[in-house]
C-alpha cells in the first residue's frame, strides 16, 4: 500500500470546488475522476480540474478508484454512500452522514463487515484552532467543564447559494445542516451526548431566491424548523445551550462556542472553520492564544470577499485514508457521524414531542491529531495559500 489513493468525487456542484482545490493540500488523496446525476456538471468540473468524467455506476465499478467523496445532497447521501461501500472503496461523505438513524447504522455495519474506510464531514475539528481546544482541555486548563453555549445563527442560505432548495427541506435546515460542525466539535472535546430537550420555531414559511443563476427570483416553501433552542447534556455531565437559525436578521454572540470549567472559560473560534484564535479566561486574568502556528491552524484560503481564512476541507479523508494505510480508524469515523446525526434528530424530535430525548448510541472521543501524523498527511509541495472560486 503505497498511502496514496486514488479518489472519485461524485456531486459535482457548489463544494466540489473546495474539495478539488484543497486535496493538493494532502499527501493520500489523488483525485482522479467525478461523477454527478447530471452529466453536464461531471463534464464541466472534469474539464476544469484534469479529471475524468464518469456515471456514477461506472466510477463505482472503475478497479483504479479506491476511495470516494460523497458530496451530492444529503437526501442521496445514504444510498450513494452504501454503493460505493458495496463497490468496495473508502467512503467519505459530506455531512449528515445520512438522514435516518437506520441508514447511518447500515453504512457504519457496511464498512465494519468489508473492512473499508467510513469517515464523513465535518472536519474541522482536526483543524490546528480546535486541536489547540482539545489540547487546553486535556491540559485540565478548565477543569471540569460543566456548562457551555453554543450559536449559529444566521439569515439563510438564499442570498448566496445558487440552489437553496434542499437547505428548507426535512434532512437540512440550520440543525442537520450546520448543526453538525457545533455537535461535532463539542463531542470531540467533551465526549458523547446523553440527551437533548429543545424547541423549535419557523420564522418564514416562504424564502426568496436573491442568489445570482437560473433560480433567482423563485420561491423556496420551507419544509423544516428554521430556528431551534436546545439543551445538550453530556455524559460528563456537561450542559450546553445551542441555538441554532436561518431566520433572524443578526446577533450580538461575541464567540460561537463558549465552555465553562471549574477552573476556567473557553472561548472558541467557529466550528466552521478550520483556523482561528482561542481565549481564555481565568483567574490570573484573560489571555489570548494563537493558533495558526499549529498544523492545519494557518489561514491559507483567500474569500472571494478578500478574508483569508483556515480551510482544510479534506483532512479528514486525508486522515482515513492514512489510517486504512497504517492500519488504525478514521479520526472523523463513521461512528462518531452516527452518533451526532443522532443527537441532531434527537434535536427536531424533542422539539416535535416536548421531551427530553436520551441519546442511545455512544462514541469514544476521537483521538487528538498528533504531530506524527499530521507531518505525514500534509504533502511535502501544498500550496501556501488558494484562491476561493468566485
Ligand atoms: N455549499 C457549501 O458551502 C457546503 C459546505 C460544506 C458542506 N456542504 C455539503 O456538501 C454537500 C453538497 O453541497 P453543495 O452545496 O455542493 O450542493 P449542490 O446542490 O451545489 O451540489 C450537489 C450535487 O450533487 C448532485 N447529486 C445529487 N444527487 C445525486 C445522486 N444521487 N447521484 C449523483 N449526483 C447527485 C447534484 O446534481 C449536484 O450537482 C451537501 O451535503 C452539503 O451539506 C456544502
Amino acid at each position: 500500500m503505497t498511502g496514496r489513493f486514488k479518489v472519485g468525487i461524485i456531486g459535482c456542484g457548489h463544494i466540489f470546488d473546495a474539495y478539488a482545490r484543497l486535496s493538493r493540500v494532502f499527501a493520500p488523496i489523488e483525485i482522479v475522476a467525478c461523477a454527478d446525476i447530471d452529466q453536464r456538471a461531471a463534464a464541466r468540473r472534469a474539464e476544469q480540474y484534469g479529471l475524468k468524467a464518469l456515471g456514477v455506476s461506472e466510477l463505482l465499478a472503475e478497479s483504479g478508484i479506491e476511495a470516494v467523496i460523497n458530496l451530492t445532497n444529503p437526501a442521496s447521501h445514504a444510498t450513494i454512500t452504501a454503493a460505493a461501500l458495496s463497490a468496495g472503496k473508502h467512503t467519505y461523505s459530506e455531512k449528515p452522514l445520512a438522514l435516518a438513524m437506520a441508514d447511518a447504522r447500515h453504512l457504519v455495519d457496511l464498512a465494519m463487515r468489508d473492512g473499508l474506510g467510513l469517515a464523513a464531514a465535518p472536519d474541522t475539528f482536526l483543524g490546528g484552532s480546535h486541536q489547540a481546544a482539545r489540547g487546553l482541555i486535556d491540559a485540565g486548563r478548565l477543569g471540569t467543564i460543566k456548562a457551555g453555549s453554543a450559536h449559529f445563527m444566521n439569515h439563510g442560505m438564499e442570498n448566496w447559494h445558487p440552489n437553496p432548495f434542499p437547505y428548507y427541506q426535512p434532512g437540512a435546515g440550520p440543525v442537520l445542516d450546520m448543526g453538525p460542525y457545533y455537535v461535532t466539535v463539542l463531542v470531540s472535546l467533551l465526549g458523547p451526548v446523553r440527551r437533548v430537550a429543545s424547541l423549535a420555531t419557523t420564522f418564514f414559511e416562504e424564502r426568496l431566491v436573491a442568489a445570482e443563476g437560473p433560480n433567482r427570483g423563485t420561491s423556496v416553501r420551507v419544509a423544516t424548523p428554521t430556528n431551534s433552542q436546545s439543551l445538550i447534556e453530556f455524559r460528563s455531565g456537561a450542559q450546553v445551550h445551542f441555538a441554532t437559525s436561518y431566520d433572524v436578521w443578526g446577533h450580538g454572540h461575541a464567540h460561537p462556542i463558549e465552555l465553562h470549567g471549574t477552573e476556567g472559560s473557553l472561548m472558541l473560534s467557529d466550528p466552521n472553520y478550520f483556523a482561528g484564535a482561542l481565549d481564555i479566561i481565568a483567574e490570573g486574568g484573560r489571555s489570548r492564544i494563537d493558533t495558526d502556528d499549529t498544523p492545519f491552524g494557518s489561514p491559507n484560503w483567500r474569500e472571494p470577499r478578500g478574508a483569508l481564512i483556515g480551510n482544510y476541507r479534506g483532512l479528514g479523508l486525508a486522515d482515513m485514508l492514512d489510517g486504512v494505510a497504517h492500519g488504525r480508524g478514521a479520526r472523523a469515523s463513521g461512528e462518531l457521524a452516527l452518533h451526532v446525526l443522532e443527537v441532531l434528530l434527537a434535536i427536531i424530535q424533542s422539539a416535535e414531542d416536548g421531551l427530553f430525548v436520551e441519546i442511545g448510541s455512544s462514541v469514544e472521543r476521537p483521538a487528538p491529531l498528533d504531530a506524527a501524523t499530521a507531518r505525514r498527511l500534509k504533502a511535502v509541495d501544498a500550496p501556501a495559500e488558494f484562491v476561493s472560486a468566485p
